[in-house]
């Protein structure tokens, strides 16, 4: 999303935030979800949760209504606890990508349109954290502020959406397990203009993958200094604070105005949940014994080539494997292991369940002729290759397809 493309800055941004920025952006109000408490047993719920308004521990009817339950967590600032001075940790890496808006175009020479892609940590207070990775307190997002000329915004809206879907099957998710779905109008964040969400199968359901948002002027618009004089569409809170001006200026006109933007916002933790769904297979071999393999796209997977010398410990094996890790690892496309154990079978199948798309054995004809065995994780298939073309080999295998 930013090495490939070439109108995309990457953002490394603060997890601690000003209560200020979140006021502006509406999350203290608004950043909330709907609970209830069993009066029986004292449990509490997300309002969405419940079937036939009855309590899902003991059944029981007798529920409060629903109360708003903000979702942000607060820290202390600086040494002493006196309640005022805190911070939130962020709720959605999104806000710092607008508060850094000039100081991005200030080191850039951008034009709209243009984006700033921010991967990293969010919090959220989630009363239900549930189904294994899904849905956490401490989560990774990965999300895009791609900043256009308003008029533009639907297009671009429509773009992300088409471009997101081939991203997410790129990585290997099936195209049958995904599905777009339109968030109503009474659904939407107070913030969008229109959602679509990416909905996946996961095994406990189709639940949302990633959202994209058309979140119009309303962010930099809410954050900016001189509000009145930009000509700002959304309903903004009125800025007391800001000292700093979020626009763009038309390098024609010479105006300032506020750019619309349109977000895709994605959770590294449910990808990945995703992919480990696909990849993940049990194989009945001959014999009646069992496979398993994790066959993650080879530009995913955690080792990308494990070098085994057939004897452990074997001076002359080592040498050349250890020339061979060195060149692989050389090519900076990820992890290579040098294998020292010895036992070629164990550490293909151990390969295999970790993810590990090439294995490559040193033995003592490589010690004549300079050649190896190539060993597939997929197909489980064997082939020798010269050790020189080893890393052309694994950079093929890794650059998608
Ligand atoms: N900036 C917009 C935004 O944060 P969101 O729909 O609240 O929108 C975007 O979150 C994505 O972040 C979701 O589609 C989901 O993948 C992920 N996400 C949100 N809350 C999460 C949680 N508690 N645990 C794991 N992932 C979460």
């Amino acid at each position: 999303m930013v090495y490939d493309r070439d109108d995309v800055e990457g953002l490394d941004a603060s997890i601690l935030t000003n209560p200020k920025v979140l006021q502006y952006s509406g999350h203290e109000d608004t950043f909330a979800d709907p609970l209830v408490d069993c009066r029986s047993c004292k449990s509490r719920w997300r309002a969405d949760d419940l079937k036939d308004h009855k309590c899902p521990s003991c059944n029981s009817e007798d529920l409060t209504r629903p109360r708003p339950f903000n979702l942000m967590f607060k820290t202390n600032i600086g040494p002493v606890d006196d309640g005022k001075s805190f911070a939130y940790l962020r709720p959605e890496t999104a806000q710092q990508i607008f508060t850094n808006f000039k100081n991005v175009l200030d080191s850039t020479s951008r034009n709209l349109p243009f984006g700033i892609a921010q991967i990293g940590k969010a919090f959220r207070n989630e009363v239900t954290p549930r189904n294994f990775i899904f849905r956490t307190r401490e989560f990774e997002q990965m999300e895009l502020e791609f900043f256009v000329v308003p008029g533009t915004d639907e297009k671009w809206l429509d773009f992300w959406v088409e471009e997101r879907l081939r991203w997410w099957v790129e990585q290997g998710l099936d195209q049958n397990s995904l599905e777009l779905h339109k968030v109503e109008k009474e659904k939407l964040s107070h913030y969008s203009k229109a959602t679509i969400d990416i909905m996946y199968g996961f095994p406990h359901g189709l639940e949302e993958l990633e959202g994209i948002a058309n979140r119009t002027d309303f962010d930099l618009g809410s954050h900016t200094k001189r509000q009145s004089e930009l000509n700002i569409n959304s309903k903004v809170k009125k800025n007391t604070d800001s000292a700093t001006r979020l626009a763009f200026q038309d390098k024609q006109t010479n105006d300032w105005g506020v750019p619309y933007v349109v977000e895709p916002s994605a959770g590294v933790d449910r990808g990945f949940l995703a992919i480990l769904n696909e990849a993940y297979r049990v194989e009945k071999l001959e014999g009646g014994k069992e496979r398993l393999t994790l066959a993650l796209k080879p530009h995913l997977a955690p080792i990308k080539a494990a070098v085994i010398p057939l004897k452990r410990n074997h001076a002359g094996l080592l040498e050349v494997a250890a020339k061979i890790k060195k060149t692989l690892q050389g090519l900076q496309m990820g992890r290579v292991l040098l294998e020292n154990s010895g036992n070629i079978g164990k550490n293909y199948r151990r390969h295999d369940e970790v993810g590990t798309p090439l294995c490559v054995t040193v033995d003592f004809q490589s010690l004549e002729d300079q050649t190896v065995t190539l060993r597939d994780r997929d197909t489980m298939e064997q082939r020798r290759l010269p050790i020189s073309e080893v890393a052309t080999h694994l950079q093929g295998l890794l650059t998608p397809q």
